[in-house]
């Protein structure tokens, strides 16, 4: 198997905080990491050199090589530009072209951190919950979709469609780590209205006899975004569609007291896979050296993990995010109470490594 990691940087504050990870990446290389950095251009990055979100090259760099790093896409430089050319459609045709069914977004609570959440401490202290997304089905892909004028009224129109084999695959990788944690796993829909859902849950019911360990629970989307505020420390393993994960992904962030914590592992079943921040690419910020680098780092320590197997490193980054932490030294956006010193972009990194 190649040893070769793609770097695709991409947009607003993807440069900085991959400049952070690939520091820690040469230092993984002195202590014996064997892999070989390739880099590529995605998003406005890749409009504004080859005109097109997801160049060519790019995706044949990405199915080359074991593992992709990316940092975020995205800004309003290109807003302008029609649904189908934006740096987005970059992200998400690299998802569906390497079959990148699975994400995963581990959703953990420094405990250093819980000042920082808007939440009451006793409300997520401890906190640990997996989310699973469906990643490359449903409205966000589905066909027909498209624009429309009747009689001079515009209209848009999406499909949200789901067949049963794309329900089983990201159901079995949610059991198989529900398995191995507390064995109890949500499975979020809208199965009071949707037939996607429906269906949903069903396969859902049906995968859950082939896991009798496990304890399965379903609640539609509109009370899990409101129990996930209320009691979040209810879920441990959740599995849902790519739009409801998206969405119920980011309420969670906030809960550990920053988006800008959150990493992210989308994977095919060859344990391939893109592995990014959830964060987005932040542009009010960008080139102020001030964003928190941390998602990016710990998508680093997820692809240690996932892709190369090398869980030593993996923890080794992991401990290092939380001795920085212990020092109180944060970004702006975790910064907390009176106790902690502010410090840059680099200077976080810089700390990393020197805890490492
Ligand atoms: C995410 C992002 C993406 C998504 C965007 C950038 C296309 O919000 O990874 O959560 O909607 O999947
Ligand atoms: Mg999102």
């Amino acid at each position: 198997m190649t040893n070769e990691i793609l770097i695709l940087p991409g947009d607003g504050i993807g440069p900085e905080i991959m400049n952070e990870a690939i520091k820690i990446i040469d230092v993984c290389k002195k202590k014996g990491l064997e892999v070989i950095l390739r880099y590529a251009k995605i998003g406005g990055d890749a409009i504004d050199t080859f005109g097109v979100p997801l160049p060519n090259e790019t995706i044949n760099m990405a199915k080359n090589a074991r593992a992709i790093l990316l940092g975020a896409v995205g800004g309003a430089k290109w807003d302008c530009l029609d649904i189908y050319n934006r740096p987005e459609k970059g992200l998400l045709k690299l998802r569906k072209s390497l079959n990148l069914f699975c994400n995963i977004r581990p959703i953990f609570l420094y405990k250093q951190l819980s000042e920082a959440s808007s939440l009451k401490i006793e409300v997520i202290s401890g906190l640990n919950i997996i989310i699973v997304r469906e990643l490359i089905g449903g409205i966000y892909f589905g066909q027909p979709r498209g624009f429309n004028n009747y009689s001079g009224i515009r209209c848009g129109y999406n499909t949200c469609i789901y067949d049963e084999t794309q329900i089983r695959n990201i159901g079995r990788v949610a059991f198989e780590i529900a398995i191995n944690r507390k064995k109890r796993l949500c499975s979020i829909d809208k199965a009071n209205v949707l037939e996607t859902s429906m269906l949903w849950r069903e396969v859902m019911c049906s995968l859950a006899y082939e896991y009798k360990d496990v304890e399965l629970s379903h609640m539609y989307i509109d009370n899990a975004a409101m129990q996930l505020v209320r009691e979040p420390k209810q879920f441990d393993v959740i599995v849902t569609d790519n739009m409801f994960g998206d969405i119920i992904s980011d309420e969670a962030a906030m809960l550990t007291g920053s988006i800008g914590m959150l990493p992210s592992a989308s994977l095919n079943n060859e344990g391939k896979g893109i592995f990014e921040p959830c964060h987005g690419s932040a542009p009010d910020i960008a080139g102020k050296n001030i964003a928190n680098p941390l998602a990016m780092i710990l998508s680093l320590a997820m692809m240690l993990r996932y892709s190369l197997f090398n869980t030593k490193l993996a923890e080794r980054i992991e401990n290092a995010v939380s001795n920085v932490l212990d020092w109180n030294l944060r970004t702006y956006d975790i910064a907390g109470d009176f106790k902690t010193r502010i410090i840059s972009t680099k200077e976080l990194g810089n700390m990393i490594l020197e805890a490492f």
